[in-house]
C-alpha cells in the first residue's frame, strides 16, 4: 500500500489547505500545542484513490492518505458504506461530464458516521449518522473531511445500505416520476433497465400512487425469476426484450391503460421497445445509455404519434439550489425504507475486497446486483 503526497491529495480533495507540521516541526511544539493540533487532525484514511483516468479496473487502487485538519466548520466522517454507480465508473473513466480534477478519491454518494467536528460546527455530534447531501465526490474511503454544510442528518434506525445508496438513484426515480407528465392515479408508465435500482424504485414509487408500470428486461437465464421479484415489488407487466418481438406490442397488455411516460436508461433495441409502447403524444425521459447504443427513432413515431424526447440529469437538478428539497425528499425516501415501502437489491461487499465488487459493477461477472462497499 503505497502513501500518496500530501501535497496532491489536498487539491483532489478539498481544494489547497494548510500543511500539516512535520513529525519534526511536532517536536518543536511544546505539549499543549501537541495535543491542541492533534485533536483538530483526521486519523489517516484508507481510500480508492486513481491518479489519471481510464478503466477503472486498471487505474483504481488502495491507498493510505495522511491525515487532514479539521477546520472549525469541518466535520470529519467514518464512512460506513458507499456503493459503486454507473456514474462513478463514467467519472472514472473519463466520460462524465463533470468530475474532479485526479488524482481523486472514487465515489459520490455513501453513509458515515461522525467521527469529530470542528468548533465551530452546531447540530452535529460524534455518533451521529449523515450523508453528503447533494451528494459529494471522495465517498470511497475511511475517513472524510468536508464542511459542516454537506452533511445530512439521518434516522440511524435506517438500514446502512439504504442510507448509503439513497440519493443518486430513488431521488432519480422520484424526480422521473414528478416532473415531466402530470401523472395520477390509474395512469401507466414504461420503462427499460427495470431491474436497476432506478429501475426497481420506480415501480414501487408508481405503486404507491396508484400507477401501473410496464417493465423491459435483458434477456438472462433466470428471467422468470427476476419478472417475479420485480412483479413482487409492484410491476404489472415484465417483458423481456425477446418477447416484445411481435408485431403488435400493445396486445401483450392486459387491463392497464397505455403509457403516457417512459423511462430509458439503456439505449439502443430497449429505447425503441419504450417509444412502441407509448401512447399518442406521449414522452420518453432519458437518464442513461447502459447499452451504448444510439437511440433511433422512426419518423413515423414523430409525425403519426407526436412522441416528445426528453432527457434528465440529477446533478442538474440539485445545482439549481434545490438543496433543502432534495433533503426533504430524501428524508421521505429514507421513511418508505424503514418501513419497508422502498426496498431494492443490493450486496455488500467488504472493502477488502473492493476489487470483485469492481468487476461486478463493470458487469464482468454478469448481471449482479449494486454493488456497497462497507467500510
Ligand atoms: N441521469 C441521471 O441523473 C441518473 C441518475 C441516476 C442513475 N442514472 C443512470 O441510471 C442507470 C441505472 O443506474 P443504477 O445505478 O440504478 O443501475 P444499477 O442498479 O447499477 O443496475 C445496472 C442496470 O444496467 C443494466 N445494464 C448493465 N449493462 C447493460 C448493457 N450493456 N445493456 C443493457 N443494460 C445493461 C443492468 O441490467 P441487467 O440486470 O440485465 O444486468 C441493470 O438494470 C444508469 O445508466 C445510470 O447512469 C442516471
Amino acid at each position: 500500500m503505497a502513501t500518496v503526497r500530501l501535497v496532491h491529495l489536498k487539491a483532489a480533495f478539498r481544494g489547497w489547505t494548510p500543511s500539516p507540521p512535520t513529525a519534526w516541526e511536532l517536536l518543536r511544539l511544546p505539549n499543549s500545542s501537541i495535543r491542541a493540533f492533534s485533536s483538530a487532525m483526521s486519523p489517516p484514511s484508507r481510500a480508492i484513490v486513481y491518479d489519471e483516468q481510464g478503466s477503472p479496473d486498471a487505474v483504481c487502487k488502495v491507498k493510505e492518505l495522511p491525515p487532514l485538519p479539521i477546520q472549525d466548520s469541518d466535520v470529519c466522517v467514518r464512512m460506513l458504506a458507499a456503493p459503486i454507480n454507473p456514474s462513478d465508473i463514467n467519472r472514472i473513466e473519463g466520460v462524465y461530464p463533470v468530475r474532479p480534477p485526479v488524482p481523486a478519491v472514487g465515489g459520490y454518494e455513501g453513509i458515515g458516521e461522525v467521527h469529530s467536528v470542528g468548533s465551530a460546527v452546531k447540530g452535529l455530534r460524534p455518533g451521529d449518522w449523515v450523508i453528503p447531501s447533494p451528494p459529494s465526490s471522495g465517498t470511497w474511503q475511511t475517513y472524510l473531511v468536508k464542511e459542516q454544510n454537506v452533511w445530512h442528518r439521518i434516522d440511524k434506525s435506517t438500514p446502512m445500505e439504504y442510507a448509503a445508496t439513497i440519493t443518486i438513484n430513488p431521488l432519480t426515480a422520484l424526480r422521473m416520476l414528478e416532473d415531466f407528465v402530470c401523472l395520477k392515479s390509474g395512469d401507466t408508465v414504461v420503462q427499460n433497465g427495470a431491474t436497476s435500482i432506478v429501475g426497481q424504485c420506480i415501480i414501487q414509487l408508481a405503486r404507491v400512487r396508484g400507477i401501473h408500470s410496464i417493465n423491459i428486461i435483458r434477456d438472462r437465464p433466470g428471467a422468470d425469476e427476476v419478472k417475479q421479484k420485480l412483479k413482487k415489488l409492484g410491476a404489472d407487466e415484465v417483458f423481456t426484450e425477446k418477447q416484445l418481438e411481435v408485431k403488435n406490442l400493445k396486445s401483450l397488455l392486459t387491463d392497464i391503460p397505455e403509457p403516457t411516460v417512459g423511462f430509458n436508461c439503456v439505449g439502443g433495441n430497449a429505447a425503441s421497445l419504450v417509444l412502441k409502447f407509448l401512447k399518442h403524444g406521449g414522452t420518453m425521459v432519458t437518464y442513461g445509455g447502459m447499452s451504448k447504443k444510439p437511440i433511433t427513432v422512426s419518423t413515423s413515431s414523430f409525425i403519426f404519434k407526436d412522441l416528445s424526447l426528453r432527457g434528465f440529469w440529477l446533478q442538474k437538478w440539485l445545482s439549481s439550489d434545490k438543496s433543502k428539497e432534495c433533503r426533504d425528499m430524501i428524508d421521505y425516501l429514507l421513511s418508505l425504507t424503514r418501513s419497508g415501502e422502498l426496498k431494492y437489491d443490493m450486496e455488500l461487499c467488504p472493502f477488502e475486497e473492493f476489487p470483485t465488487a469492481l468487476d461486478k459493477a463493470l458487469g464482468k461477472l454478469g448481471s449482479q446486483p449494486k454493488q456497497v462497499i462497507k467500510f
